[in-house]
Parts: C-alpha cells; structure tokens; sequence
C-alpha cells in the first residue's frame, strides 16, 4: 500500500483526496497497488473539509511520518513550500506538487535534490492538460521550435466574459475567484506571472533555459478594455493572453501578454478557462493540447496522476527531461528589446489639427511603419487613435511609446498590444 500526505487541502487538495476515493478501485488497479490519503495539512483545522482524513496543522506531521511515501505540495507560495520540498526530499519522499510559481524559482534546485527520487509537477502548467507529460516523453525526439498558448484559465475565462457578453472586468475577476480559478493572489494571473511561471517551466523542458521570471517580458490584461476588444472584433481579431517561447538561432525568446490573433487560428476559438497549446517540433510538426487549464477537479486529475505514475514504478523520468547538457552551442534567451512583433495602439490625443501629422512623423524617426489607422472621438474634445503597425522591434515601440506619453497633446501612455 502507497500512504499519500497532502500538505495543502484547499481547492485541489480536497480534489485530489476526493478522487484517491472516489476512484479507488480503478485506480489501484492501474497502479497495481493500493493508494491512501494517510492525512493532510492545513492552516485553519476548525474549517469542515468533507474528507475521511487525519488533518494537522504541522507540516512536520507529514515530513517526519515515516509511513508516508508521497507528499503531494499543494499549499502554494514559494519559499514556505521550497523549504518543505527540500525536507521531503531529504526524507527520501516522492513529491508532487501542482506549484509553478515554485517551480518557476527553484526548479534546478529541486532537480539536483531530487536526484533519483520522484518529483513529479505535472499539474503546474495547463491544469488538466498533460503537457508536461507531451513536451518531456511525447516529443523528446525533436528539437522544439516554439510553443505557444493559452496558459491562464482565470485570463482566457475573462477574456471571454468580456468579449462575448461585455461583462466588467472587476466581476469576472471576482467570479474566477469564486469558482476555484484564480490564484490565492489573483494579481499573479491577471498580470501575466502565473502564466509566466508556466512558460518557464515548459521553456526548461524544451530548451534546457533556466531562466526566472524577472528576465522575461511579462504583461497582463490590467490595460485591456472594451476598446480594444471592439477594435479586435472589428479587425478579426480575438484578444487573448499567450505565453509564448520561440527559438531563433541560438536564441530563444520568452514572453507573456495580451495578444491580438486572427479569428481564423485554433487559438483564438478557445474560450473560457479552457488552455491550449501549440507546440512545433522539427520532426513532428505542429501539435495541439486542449483542455481545462484550471480548477479543482481538472488540476487533481493531472496530480493524481503523477500519484498513480510513482506508484507504478517509484521512479520518474529526468525531472526537467535532461539527463546531461546538450553538447555543442548552447541556447540563451533572447534580449527582450530585440524581439519582433506586429503591434496594435491606442493612442488618447487631443482632437485638434496638426495631430495625427504629428503622430505620423514620431512613428517614422522610430522607423515603425503603420499598417493601419483609425480616429474614433470619446468626446467633443478628444479621439482615440486605434493603431496597428507593420513588424518593428520590441526596443523601437518602447522608445516610441515614451515619446508619445511626454507629448502635451496625448492624453495618457498609450495602451500598446502586441499582434501575433
Ligand atoms: P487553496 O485553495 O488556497 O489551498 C491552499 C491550501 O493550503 C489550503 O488548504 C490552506 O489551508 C493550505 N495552506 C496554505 N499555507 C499553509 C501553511 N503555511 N500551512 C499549512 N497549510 C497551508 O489553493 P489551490 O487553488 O488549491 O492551489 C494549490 C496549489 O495548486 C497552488 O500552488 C496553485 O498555484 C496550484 N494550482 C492551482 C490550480 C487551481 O485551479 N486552483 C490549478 C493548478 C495549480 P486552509 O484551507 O486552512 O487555508
Ligand atoms: N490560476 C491558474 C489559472 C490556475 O487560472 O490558470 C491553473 O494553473
């Protein structure tokens, strides 16, 4: 019999504890032995969980359990739960854990504790979706050219709410909450880190980068309005927020934020708290993952799992799916300032001759050529400016967007979003 602790019984945890039940019979058959919740650890003891279980509030209840064979991390955070890893690990207790912003931090540390013991993560990115599973042993055979996706439930269900039914922003984000998407900080998905986080990890799998959050550009869905989602309807676009990692050369460029993508893409007809991610391999070609990215039932799913994979064999594959470093050059990440993209503005002027010519040359000393324009008025007084632009650099529209904010007839920074 395999003796599970789960340190964190909230919105997964009790998924996952639910399904080792409900599930029982199917499960240690597939396992080939039988898989028990011993007990679990939570902050507040007086809460009712639902749940047949032993609970503490003492993680140390579990780490120095000498019965417990897997501790399954689902208590969120970083260093708190680094620190339990790490514990465990030492202990000699396989590990799963559904934490990405742990990962995205420390995951080359946790790899060389691990070793040979299993740590397995795959519910960290894409909730349900075994992408970790796809990129890491599906694909392993190809050199990855990029992948690109849907990698925040809570940002693609808002999206959505606000395209479709023009719901208000603060609502929909409240409704996330309320539905078990969001993070315990929502600020880390609507401002792009939890996806950033995702990335991160699935740009270690396919290009072996260790790279942190703080060295990748990442944007969230604070800035976007009705406006833009208008404009985007107009111009056959949907808007959604991707992570995106793309191989170029020697170089391999990370970057999370709102997008502006043609209708006609798989990508932008995925709604909801649905993920989805395209993933190029050289010999493969293109290949789609689609699924629920977020929630309590979908993300269990994919813990349990990796449950059932350890319980199989007690081992698991090269944690980050490198058994050494690739030989020959290696791949860096890209300089933000240097990445290329198509770029949508809306720019707020005062409604006033001599402006748009203005406009128009600021854009040509930044050698960013305009690909479409159009002048929409809020009121007597001032227009919105709606503005896509031919391919520049990532350093060029920056530039270009300080200029127009310092400008006395522009009437706030200029909301910039990215086409791909
Ligand atoms: P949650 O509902 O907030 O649950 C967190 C649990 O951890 C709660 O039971 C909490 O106890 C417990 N906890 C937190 N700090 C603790 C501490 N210091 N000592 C003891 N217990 C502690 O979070 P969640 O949504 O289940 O997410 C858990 C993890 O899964 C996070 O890393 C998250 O990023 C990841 N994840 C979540 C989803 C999702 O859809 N929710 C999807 C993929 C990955 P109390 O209940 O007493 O407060
Ligand atoms: N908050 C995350 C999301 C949970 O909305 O995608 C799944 O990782």
């Amino acid at each position: 019999m395999i003796k599970v602790g789960i340190i964190g019984v909230g919105t997964v945890g009790t998924s996952v504890a639910e399904i080792l039940r409900d599930n029982a019979d199917m499960i240690s058959a597939r396992a080939g032995v039988d898989i028990i919740v011993k007990s679990g650890v939570v902050r507040n003891l007086s809460k009712k969980r639902g749940l047949d279980i032993a609970f503490s509030d003492s993680v140390d209840d579990i780490l120095d359990d000498e019965e417990i064979d897997i501790v399954v991390e689902l208590m969120g955070g970083v260093e708190e739960p680094f620190e339990v890893v790490k514990k465990a690990l030492h202990a000699g207790k396989a590990v799963v854990t559904a934490n990405k912003a742990l990962l995205a931090y420390h995951r080359y540390e946790l790899q060389a504790i691990a070793k040979d013991i299993a740590f397995e993560y795959e519910a960290s990115v894409a909730g349900g979706i075994p992408i970790i599973n796809a990129l890491r042993d599906g694909l392993s055979a190809n050199h990855i050219e990029s992948i690109m996706g849907i990698m925040n439930g809570t940002c693609n269900y808002m999206m959505t709410q606000m395209t479709n039914d023009g719901v208000a922003y603060d609502a929909i984000l409240k409704e996330s909450q309320e539905l078990g998407y969001a993070e315990a900080d929502p600020s880390f998905d609507v401002g792009g880190f939890d996806a950033a986080h995702k990335l991160l990890i699935l740009a270690s799998i396919a290009y072996g980068i260790d790279a942190k959050p703080e060295d990748i550009l990442i944007e969230g869905i604070q800035n976007v309005t009705q406006e833009d989602i208008s404009f985007a309807k107009e111009f056959g676009y949907a808007i959604k927020l991707l992570g995106i990692a793309k191989k170029d050369a020697n170089e391999v460029e990370l970057r999370v934020h709102a997008c502006l993508i043609s209708q006609d893409e798989m990508i932008a007809k995925i709604d909801g708290v649905m993920n989805g991610i395209s993933v190029i391999g050289d010999k493969v070609g293109e290949t789609l993952y689609y699924g629920p990215g977020a929630g309590g039932d979908a993300t269990a799913s994919a813990v349990v799992a990796n449950i059932i994979d350890i319980a199989r064999s007690g081992k698991s594959a090269p944690m980050l799916g490198f058994n050494r470093p690739m030989e020959g050059d290696k791949l860096t990440l890209k300089p933000t300032a240097n990445i290329e993209s198509k770029y949508y503005l809306r720019v707020s002027v005062t409604d006033k001759a001599g402006v748009l010519a203005s406009i128009t040359k600021i854009f040509e000393s930044h050698n960013i050529s305009v690909e479409t324009m159009l002048q929409r008025s809020s009121d007597n007084e001032s227009a919105n400016l709606l503005i896509s632009t031919h391919i520049a650099y990532e350093r060029d529209i920056q530039a270009m967007i300080d200029e127009l904010e310092a400008l006395d007839f522009v009437n706030a920074r200029p909301v910039m979003i990215r086409i791909v």
